[in-house]
């Protein structure tokens, strides 16, 4: 099975962006966790990121035929985007969404995700683990399919 995991705006600077709420983590620390939780389970990994939202909108459109499931942290574009949103729509692929803080311990803002409805569910809170929960969310999505 093919997991596509796919990272927003500024997540580029973990480790040295507000480690009090995100962690003293780099994205290639993240990265490597999750490599090894799947490794030798048959678990193909793409990981990516950009902060350019065009580029998460294309990645999602291409994971349709290529990717079982898509594992997705949209940063900020989390609370603002249409075009994420109809974009996992569009896909068909079953996605899950992930954030390392819990959004809805957080401002306001933050508590409404514009792509949760068209996800399968979410995973907030758990720093590092939110991924790690979200590649096992990911593998059960699949293999109930
Ligand atoms: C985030 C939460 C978002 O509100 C924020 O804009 C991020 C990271 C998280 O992983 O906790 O950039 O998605």
């Amino acid at each position: 099975m093919k997991i596509l995991f796919l990272n927003g705006p500024n997540l580029n600077l973990l480790g040295t962006r507000e480690p009090g709420i995100y962690g003293q983590q780099t994205l290639a620390d993240i990265e490597a966790a999750v490599r090894r939780r799947a490794e030798g389970r048959s678990i193909g990994v793409d990981f990516r990121q950009s902060n350019h939202e065009g580029d998460l909108v294309t990645w999602i459109q291409q994971a349709r035929g290529t990717a079982d499931a898509i594992v997705l942290n949209a940063a900020a574009y989390t609370h603002t985007s249409v075009a994420l949103r109809d974009a996992i729509s569009a896909s068909g692929v079953p996605t899950i969404e992930v954030h390392l803080s819990n959004i809805h311990a957080r401002e306001e803002f933050r508590h409404r995700s514009r792509i949760a409805a068209v996800c399968r569910g979410q995973v907030a809170g758990f720093g590092l683990g939110s991924y790690l929960l979200g590649l096992e969310a990911a593998v059960i999505v699949i293999e109930s399919s």
